[in-house]
């Protein structure tokens, strides 16, 4: 426990593969596909300013409090919990809040893996040829046809969940290492490279203002979603961050490192949305589509551009990629922990668990198409109802996981990870294990995570439901 430096699980070779391993977490679909859609829905300026304010008042310091949880107690988040609360006089009920956590990140997984085998389906798509010299209209096509597909979706839905349970089962130190090595710095370039054929559309400005210009109006919509999505964007809120911090050597600084994985993070997420908006708007395409947004801007710069089918090709992969390494951070702590609690092998964990969420998975994939009229939460016209079939309004099956787990799990969990450090664990552990040498420093970290952070969470949650 405290003060020890080896960990069951294995430990990360150097504080670089921490930041790898973290970032490799934190930037994923998050970034490049769930925060320009959001971003569209929102009314742009307005969901960008909060959540980046959401970032970097309560996602940091909750971030610096699971990282520095998992170091200390070098176990999965459960027990963590259950083994620091234990030790400073507290009872072992923290750690169903935990648990609770790990369970919402296989429901995240189950819908992440759909996604992520649709840049699996991509892959193949701008490789044969398809989105040469596509229009808007075609690129729409080209999505809808894919969703209404479920055979289709199912195929990549699988080949996605086989690919992260492949590494988990290897154990995440060996498996990730090497790849993300070479993958993330190459997916910053091609992201550049986006950005650059924005800038030739003629739009890139419009793209700029609909970031950046906040409609005041736009305010109370975008409020929950931008706090939920600041997390789901760090990777906080249900212990990913903090089993990769169990996996964390002694001597590094947790804030610094911190600090870097929040920045590369935010810093994606922009430039995914300063690359697809002026895209966007050059053809006419509608800002507000939802999820479909980037699956149907980015065939329009592929099939556009000198050598975009190889570049399209090489994309896509990336995007692959990094959802992948953030697929492998939802499973590891369940299985971390379920190694820790049974006697089953990691192959044996992984591989039930990855088809449980595969399995839960379909219910996004048919979302998309043979339940799409299912409609649950519907306010039509001032009546409520749980459930109907084909009412205009609502949230379909992936919609209600999506609100279940990033507006209301993952805040949740975000809030009980930095009561836990500052509150139960206390400042002496905490300055222990931070070991900032700048006094002041340490004290206004201290001072987000016991104060601001808790209050900001609970206000935004009470500012939602007396809107
Ligand atoms: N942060 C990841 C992304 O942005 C998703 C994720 C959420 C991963 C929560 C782990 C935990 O894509």
């Amino acid at each position: 426990m405290a003060g020890d430096d080896v960990s069951i699980h294995g430990s990360w070779a150097s504080r670089w593969v921490f930041i790898l391993a973290a970032t490799g977490s934190a930037v994923g679909l998050g970034s490049i596909w769930k925060f320009p859609y959001m971003t569209g829905v929102y009314g742009g300026g307005a969901f960008v300013v909060m959540f980046l304010l959401f970032i970097a008042l309560l996602g940091v310091p909750v971030m610096v409090a699971e990282t520095l949880i998992g170091r200390r107690a070098r176990l999965s988040p459960a027990n963590a919990l259950k083994a620091l609360a234990v030790h400073t006089g507290h009872g072992g009920k923290w750690s169903w809040a935990a648990f609770a956590g790990m369970v919402t990140a296989l429901l995240i997984l189950s819908f992440y893996s759909v996604v992520g085998g649709w840049s699996l389906d991509y892959i193949l798509g701008v490789g044969a040829g398809n989105f040469q010299g596509i229009d808007g209209e075609k690129a729409g096509g080209y999505f809808a046809a894919m969703v209404d597909d479920p055979w289709r979706m199912i195929l990549w839905h699988s080949a996605f969940m086989l690919l992260s349970a492949g590494v988990i089962a290897r154990g995440v130190v060996a498996g990730l290492e090497r790849s993300l090595r070479i993958m993330m710095p190459l997916l910053f370039v091609l992201l550049l490279i986006l950005l650059g054929y924005s800038l030739t559309t003629g739009h890139f400005m419009d793209g700029v203002r609909f970031m950046f210009h906040l409609d005041p109006s736009r305010l109370m919509d975008g409020l929950l979603p931008a706090m939920g999505h600041a997390f789901f964007s760090l990777s906080v809120g249900i212990g990913s961050i903090l089993i990769y911090g169990a996996y964390m050597p002694k001597q590094t600084s947790i804030t610094g490192t911190v600090m870097a994985v929040a920045l590369l993070d935010t810093f994606v997420s922009l430039l995914a949305g300063l690359a697809l908006f002026p895209i966007v708007f050059a053809a006419g395409l509608n800002a507000g589509e939802g999820p479909g947004l980037m699956f149907v801007t980015l065939p329009l710069a592929f099939g556009n551009v000198a050598f975009g089918q190889l570049i399209g090709v090489v994309f896509f992969v990336l995007v692959a990629v990094a959802a992948w390494s953030s697929a492998i951070s939802l499973l590891e702590p369940m299985v971390a922990y379920l190694v820790e609690r049974t006697r089953f092998s990691r192959l044996w964990v992984t591989s039930a668990l990855a088809f449980g969420c595969w399995f839960v998975g379909l219910g996004t994939v048919f979302s998309f198409n043979i339940w799409k009229e299912a409609k649950f939460f519907v306010t039509d016209g001032g009546a409520f109802q749980l459930y109907q079939w084909g009412a205009a309004g609502g949230l379909d099956l992936f919609g209600v996981i999506d609100f279940f787990t990033s507006r209301i799990m993952l805040p949740l969990g975000a809030l009980t990870f930095v009561v836990f450090a500052s509150w139960v664990m206390g400042r002496d552990a905490v300055r222990d294990e931070l070991a900032m040498r700048n006094a002041t420093l340490f004290a206004v970290t201290f001072f987000l995570m016991r104060y601001v952070a808790p209050l900001g969470i609970l206000i935004v949650f009470a500012a939602q439901l007396f809107k």
